[in-house]
């Protein structure tokens, strides 16, 4: 009989908005230390949020210490250490600077920001303050796109020549859904920002920087009821996109992002195409890889079934035996983890930085598809 050995090191986390994020990184926190040993333990300490029942029911049932209305309070607690923001991407760049100047380690959502112009407003932030900060592309620490990651980096493709990614959700399919942060550009940003910017920060990760590209855009559905009853509303945002790509590396690429594909709900898809193998990755089994090697016996001819589980493989150890999986929370759990792992001397990644050069390719496909034409990324960052 004992008391198991305390953390001494607690680390005080503070979440702006409970929605859906705000769920997925509590959850994250809580579950971290459990599987893996951390140098810290989170502390859910305040949580933020404008709707006080909402926010008061989040708080307890997430485990926080306690809520507030207003994220000013939030971001001024003495006690928190981590500013973690989930709130609409129209809001990040503010919440971000305010941590900042309060000394605060910032974690941001995705995508940093709705423009450019803010996306850099946020990095000069963390900068000016010298204070860690990451964005939450929680995709790169899904096991099997880690994996896809490490084989292309160790040559399993080869140099690679094709890289195409889509992003196929029906969250705007019904003309009758009301509307809300995510049809209006100032708050919610592009589709290709929200949705697109997991793929381009993939695309970025594993080829390299982006040199131009053209693309089309549509909404189909252009008005939406307003949720106070009060007529409908002008949506301001692509509900479609999609992008044709130049890397710098002269590797060619395509990216589709749609919220109006009936009967697919969230479902992404990542292939690579080298000078010597391919490798595919789809997230409706994401414990998989499927990959082809040119070098096989022609006996074997065809695409062969990776399981992402194995112990030499990423993220595998902090998990459960092979054969068991692992899901979508998980994907934070490794993020927000690694994080703390190098909490507080960092470097934590991405970090903001990478989240401006991701927001720089949106703003060069949202002009693009704008002006019918191929635009330079150099376009965005250096008019
Ligand atoms: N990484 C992922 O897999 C993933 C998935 C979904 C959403 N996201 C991103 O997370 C962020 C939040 O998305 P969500 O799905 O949790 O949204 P949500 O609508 O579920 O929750 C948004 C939260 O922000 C609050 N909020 C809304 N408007 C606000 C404002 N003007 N000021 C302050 N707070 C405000 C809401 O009250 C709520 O607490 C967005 O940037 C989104 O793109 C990431």
């Amino acid at each position: 009989m004992g008391a198991p050995p305390r953390l001494t090191r607690e680390v005080g986390i503070g979440v702006a908005g409970y929605g859906m994020m705000g769920k997925a990184h509590a959850y994250a926190y809580t579950v971290a230390p459990v599987m893996r040993t951390l140098p810290c333990r989170p502390r859910l300490r305040v949580i933020s949020g404008r709707d006080e029942a909402k926010v008061s029911r989040a708080a307890a049932a997430y485990g926080f210490e306690r809520w507030v209305g207003d994220w000013h309070d939030l971001v001024n607690s003495p006690d928190v250490d981590i500013v973690d923001i989930c709130t609409p991407p129209g809001t990040h760049a503010e919440i971000a600077a305010a941590a900042a100047a309060a000394g605060k380690a910032v974690i941001c959502e995705k995508p940093l920001a709705v423009s450019y112009a803010q996306a850099m407003d946020a990095a000069v932030s963390v900068q000016r303050a010298g204070v860690l900060n990451a964005v939450g592309f929680n995709y790169r620490r899904l096991p099997a796109v880690s994996l896809m990651k490490r084989m292309i980096d160790e040559g399993a493709v080869g140099k690679v020549r094709l890289w195409r990614a889509t992003w196929l959700s029906d969250e705007f399919v019904d003309p009758a859904i009301p509307f809300d942060w995510r049809f209006d550009r100032t708050v919610g940003g592009s589709t290709i920002a929200d949705l697109g910017s997991h793929l381009i920060d993939l695309a970025l990760w594993m080829v390299g920087s982006v040199a131009e590209v053209t693309a089309q855009s549509e909404t189909f559905v252009r008005t939406r009821p307003d949720p106070g009853g009060a007529g409908s509303r002008m949506v301001t945002v692509d509900e479609a996109s999609s992008a044709l790509v130049r890397f710098e590396s002269g590797a060619r690429g395509v990216f589709e992002m749609a919220r109006t594909a009936v009967r697919r709900p969230c479902d992404f898809t990542i292939e690579v195409n080298g000078e010597t193998g391919t490798l595919v990755f789809e997230y409706a089994r994401l414990n998989e890889l499927t990959y082809g090697e040119g070098a096989d016996s022609p006996g074997l001819y065809g695409m062969r079934r990776i399981r992402a589980e194995h112990e030499t493989h990423p993220y595998a150890r902090n998990w459960w035996p092979i054969g068991q999986g692992v899901g979508y929370g998980s994907s934070f759990v490794n993020h927000l983890g690694d994080l703390l792992e190098r909490w507080p001397a960092g470097p934590w990644e991405p970090d903001f930085k990478q989240g401006v050069a991701v927001q720089a390719v949106c703003e060069a496909i949202e002009r693009a598809a704008a002006e019918r034409r191929w635009v330079e990324v150099a376009e965005v960052t250096s008019p």
